[in-house]
């Protein structure tokens, strides 16, 4: 029997594509698991009118870990005209499977780390490692959300004061998506990013929020975030607003080091910080809770490139490298990082994004190549 069980969920669109070159790495380093094919991703919704089937979570629930490629998600019209001619009237509402698979399993910690290797020529500085703790089911992300806004809400929202300039606003000229945040998730997310700071040696937790616009929601995320530093006398505290940390992340990226958010600004300082370390092709992350955690590169499915093995394996790599670390398979990671690293360096393969014309799978081979003995 192996070791592992890993669920293997390559979705679509390039998601097959940098899971064949995970696969050439893992096999490469004689990763002992048996991998369970689980079915997620566009055509699903498409032939049965569910992009996340409870086959899949039966699978799920039953692993060590995921590993997962790339889904194609679509708006509300373009998902309703796609599915199949049978499907079409039975009501079904598309929702994205990555955020159903969050909070079905409670992934509530999204792990996104942002490191420079050298030699990478699309590093924005060489002395960069930031690594982003994004809050993984509240927030924006809930999907409570009206349009038009019913009658009922309307009574009560009439109560606040601030609500009387929406007063002459017709309910079907309205949208509302709510933004809940709880004390739970907060210190949860703060607790994980502090931890990762002792544990790596990081001076410096930043809390990436907006409390002097968004008062309660941002508001308890910070009062949150100095409760939790107490408990962490060696790691500072900062506190910075999600546009003014934009502009800082450009200025001098190299001064941070961990940095914490709810989901949505999480979900955009992740990307930012990605693209300083070279963009999506180098972005991995994980999305763990206590029981299950999925493994995936941050970039999409990049239809245009879909089985064309051109993209850059090297997020899907390090995202491989996410789950050997957390399942305990350290000396592992590290082998597989140096690999990774030693192949930028080296510079001889690179795919398009670093300005070569090598393959997704020439990358992968030249990785399990650089992984010594
Ligand atoms: P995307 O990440 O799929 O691609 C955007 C662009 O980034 C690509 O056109 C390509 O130029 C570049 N890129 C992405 N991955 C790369 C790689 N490994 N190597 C080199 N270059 C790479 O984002 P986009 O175009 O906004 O979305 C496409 C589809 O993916 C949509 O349906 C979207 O909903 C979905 N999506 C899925 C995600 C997921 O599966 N977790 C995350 C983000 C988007
Ligand atoms: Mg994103």
């Amino acid at each position: 029997m192996s070791k592992y069980k890993i669920a293997w969920m390559p979705g679509d669109g390039i998601g097959n594509d940098v899971m064949e070159a995970a696969k050439i790495v893992l096999d490469a380093m004689n990763f002992d698991a048996e991998y369970v094919p689980a079915d997620i991703g566009w055509e699903f919704w498409c032939s049965e009118g569910d992009a996340l089937p409870q086959r899949t979570l039966d699978i799920l629930s039953g692993v060590d870990a995921a590993l997962f490629g790339a889904i194609t998600s679509k708006p509300k019209e373009e998902a309703q005209a796609e599915l199949a001619p049978e499907l079409q009237d039975k009501g079904l509402v598309y929702a994205s499977p990555i955020v159903r698979l969050r909070q079905h399993f409670n992934l509530r910690t999204n792990l996104r780390p942002c490191k420079a290797y050298a030699g990478n020529p699309l590093n924005f500085r060489d002395d960069l490692d930031l690594v982003v703790f994004r809050e993984n089911t509240e927030d924006l992300y809930v999907g409570v959300e009206y349009h038009p806004v019913p009658e009922s809400l309307n009574e009560e929202l009439k109560k606040h004061p601030r609500w009387a300039r929406f007063a002459d606003t017709p309910l079907e000229d309205m949208a509302i998506s709510l933004r809940v945040n709880t004390r739970a998730g907060c210190r949860n997310i703060i607790t994980d990013a502090f931890e990762y700071a002792k544990k790596h040696g990081y001076k410096t937790v930043t809390v990436v929020e907006k409390p002097n616009v968004v008062r309660e929601t941002s508001g308890l995320m910070v009062r949150t975030a100095r409760e939790v530093a107490q408990n962490y006398p060696g790691i500072d505290l900062w506190e910075t607003n999600i546009d003014a940390m934009a502009m800082w992340l450009v200025k001098n990226p190299q001064n941070y080091g961990v940095l914490v958010a709810t989901n949505l600004f999480g979900d955009i300082v992740s990307d930012l910080c990605a693209q300083l370390v070279g963009g999506l092709g180098f972005a991995s992350s994980g999305n763990i809770g206590d029981d299950l955690a999925v493994f995936e590169p941050t970039h999409g499915s990049a239809p245009k490139y879909a089985g064309q093995y051109k993209t850059n394996p090297t997020a899907m790599l390090l995202t491989v490298k996410l789950m050997l670390d957390w399942l305990g398979e350290g000396e592992a990671a590290i082998r597989l990082e140096q690999a990774v690293a030693k192949t930028i360096a080296a510079g001889e393969v690179r795919t398009y994004d670093m300005g070569g014309t090598s393959t997704t799978l020439e990358l992968a081979e030249a990785v399990a190549a650089n992984l010594g003995d």
